[in-house]
């Protein structure tokens, strides 16, 4: 493990510094694309995209929320499974325009993109079209302006809807459970994103790695905590997601956190990683990255 780690040590500081110095595109004007990716299942990618997406919403931000999973969590999370006709699928595959696949959710300043299983068939229609990574970042080009931040919640895998999320962001933020193989994983996504950046999309920037389902009375949560510090310093978020009960009841009532129960823990970590982004937004603009 302690060797592992060291390599991922490695070749996270690696990226994290071609990231801040080659300049990515400009985020004064246009929204900044986040997707929020991390191959392994069950790690709170949903729960962070709806909750994260949902504080921005309420700090005062434009936000778009696309559902880029066809297990459709984020859509069923929010209340708004059955409540489209088109969905990610439609603009993909079929060329359809942002515009007419984007539905309100229930709070001011949130929209989505909402998906259902036919996404799926997307990765395999997708197969033989040219520049078939770049489909969202096309079909983003013209919509992103409208909005001061667009989040992706990727499938638990590196397919082509992730690589496509990938090649779309202006940074990803990667959710980690804090268990014994953690680091494990992100060997892993650590190298799908440097081959992203020497060929997709050289300027994808880390916006940081989020410890959710964080158990302080725990001697492993606090061991993960303090590896993924000591391995990732800085571009670890200062806020980490505690495991809190409210936060897992939530999506079966179609609400985010901070409208099913803003008062709780989970509803106040969320609002601080809101907090943590909008300042890396604002420091990214003056960086002219
Ligand atoms: N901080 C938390 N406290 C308690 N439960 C949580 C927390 N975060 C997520 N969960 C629960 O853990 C499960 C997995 O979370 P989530 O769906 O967000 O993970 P995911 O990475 O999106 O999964 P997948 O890889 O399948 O898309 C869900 O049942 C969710 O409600
Ligand atoms: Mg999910």
């Amino acid at each position: 493990m302690k060797s592992r780690s060291a390599m991922v040590y490695f070749t996270c500081n690696r990226l994290w510094y071609a990231s801040r110095s080659s300049g990515g595109p400009p985020a004064a004007t246009m929204g900044r694309v986040i997707a929020i990716a991390n191959q392994k299942g069950g790690v709170g990618k949903t729960t962070t995209a709806i909750n994260l997406a949902a504080c921005l919403a309420v700090a005062g931000s434009q936000v778009l929320l696309i559902d880029a999973d066809p297990q459709a969590n984020t859509t069923s999370g929010l209340g708004l499974r059955g409540q489209h006709q088109r969905t990610l699928y439609h603009a993909l595959a079929m060329s359809e325009s942002l515009d007419r696949v984007e539905i309100a959710s229930g709070l001011d300043g949130l929209s989505l993109i909402p998906s259902e299983r036919n996404l799926a068939g997307a990765e395999i229609e997708l197969v033989d079209i040219e520049r078939r990574e770049y489909r969202l970042r096309e079909i983003l080009e013209n919509h992103r302006d409208r909005f001061d931040f667009v989040l992706i919640d990727c499938p638990p895998s590196l397919g082509l809807l992730t690589l496509n999320a990938l090649t779309a962001a202006d940074s990803v933020l990667v959710p980690i459970q804090c268990e014994y193989f953690a680091l494990e994983g992100v060997s892993e996504l650590w190298d799908t994103l440097i081959r992203i950046r020497r060929s997709l999309n050289p300027t994808l920037a880390v916006e940081g790695f989020l410890l959710t389902m964080f158990d302080e009375r725990t001697n492993l949560s606090n061991q993960v905590m303090a590896d993924l510090r000591d391995f990732l310093g800085s571009q670890v978020f200062e806020t980490s997601i505690p495991r809190n009960v409210r936060l897992a009841e939530a999506p079966s009532h179609g609400q985010p956190i901070i409208l099913y129960d803003p008062k709780c823990r989970g509803s106040e970590s969320y609002v601080n990683l809101a907090k943590e982004v909008l300042a890396n937004d604002k420091k990214s603009a003056r960086e002219g990255n």
